[in-house]
């Protein structure tokens, strides 16, 4: 069905905290590929979603200037794609009630990101933002009939509800009115792992700050935390198969084929039978070639924020033009009384 919609693509961000290689190579990077594919590409900083979970008032405007310099910096151009911050479009929070009503308890209460998010804690002193979240995020995909969504593994099952919202309005109402949105997981690096545990997602929130790559470190940060990586005492393999069990090495391997953009295949007939010694070096010269110059564009584009938020008031002109007339639809579906011309 989703043939029938016209390609578009959305994806988002929270801008809940420093940005790590990650989302860079998860995400970014992609979605400044996608939009030199030449598919019409909506890109959003999604601050409802980053007050699912406290954030100081000023630690989020700043948050969200810099996430948006990152988009930027990565190779979003704001001429060619939309980006903007999505409290600044209505519409988000109107569509995600509505599906509020769609969706399920019994779905919300399968997302495996509640339960991470509130595991050893008081799920009971969660937000309930926090729960609701998936059908905010089904909203943000929805009100622009987005037919592709470019995200990071750990995004997939919210995609899978999203298209079960979609399907469900569709059945309910009688009407073929949302596309059945497909996720994007494609590449190398659809889920980095830490530089401390190949087990465990690279994230911004793991205490230990070696963990992750930020988009803030310098060249020193990033050459450092790539030497000291966990790794083994075996030299690289000479296939891919070789790196089952070997979490870290297998980690460090999809890092350098995503920055040198090859498959991680071409990186073992360069470096298999090599050891770490070897591999690391190499490894820590192209993160910096390739992460140094978002940093530095990072920080020449945060010494303007005046015009950060001009851009983001464009692209959220530009977004509400396309929401506008796809809420008006969705509300007549539903059965309310447009009383007022807006
Ligand atoms: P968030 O902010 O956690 O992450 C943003 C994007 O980065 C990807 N990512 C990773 N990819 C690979 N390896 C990693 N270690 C890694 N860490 C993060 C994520 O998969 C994601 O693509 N719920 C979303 C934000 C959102 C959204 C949306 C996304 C809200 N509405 C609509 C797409 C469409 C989130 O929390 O992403």
């Amino acid at each position: 069905m989703a043939t029938a919609f016209a390609p578009r693509i959305f994806s988002g961000i929270q801008p809940s905290g420093g940005l790590t290689l990650g989302n860079y190579l998860g995400a970014l990077k992609r979605f400044a590929e996608k939009q030199d594919e030449g598919i019409e590409t909506i890109y959003c900083l999604v601050d409802l979603h980053a007050i699912t979970v406290w954030q100081e008032p000023e630690a989020l405007r700043h948050q969200t200037r810099e996430a948006a310099a990152a988009f930027m910096a990565s190779g979003v151009d704001p001429a060619r794609s939309i980006l903007f911050n999505q409290s600044q479009v209505a519409g988000h929070a109107q569509l995600a009630w509505i599906f509020n009503c769609v969706a399920r308890l019994g779905w919300m209460n399968r997302m495996t990101q509640f339960k991470d998010k509130t595991a050893g804690k008081n799920a009971e002193n969660a937000s309930l933002g926090l729960y609701a979240y998936p059908s905010l995020m089904a909203a943000d995909i929805l009100l622009y009939h987005a037919t592709h969504v470019p995200v990071g593994e750990d995004q997939k099952q919210h995609i899978e509800l999203t298209r079960d919202i979609a399907a469900k309005f569709n059945h309910d109402y009688g009407v073929e009115f949302f596309p059945l949105t497909e996720p994007l997981i494609e590449g190398a690096a659809t889920r980095v792992m830490s530089l401390r545990d190949g087990t465990k997602k690279m994230s911004k929130s793991d205490p230990s700050d070696a963990s992750r790559i930020n988009l803030t470190d310098d060249a020193d940060a990033i050459a450092g935390k790539i030497r000291k990586a966990k790794t083994d005492p075996e030299p690289l393999p000479e296939t891919l198969e070789g790196l089952a069990g070997r979490p870290e090495a297998k980690n460090l391997v999809n890092i350098y084929a995503a920055l040198a953009g090859i498959a991680p295949e071409a990186v073992m007939s360069e470096f298999g039978g090599k050891g770490f010694g070897t591999f690391k070096p190499a490894l820590a010269d192209l993160a910096v070639a390739r992460m140094a110059p978002i940093t530095t564009e990072m920080n020449r584009l945060m010494a303007d924020p005046a015009e950060i938020d001009r851009i983001l008031g464009q692209g959220a002109d530009r977004a509400d033009a396309i929401a506008q007339p796809i809420l008006a639809r969705t509300m007549e579906i539903v059965g309310m009384v447009r009383s007022r011309q807006v």
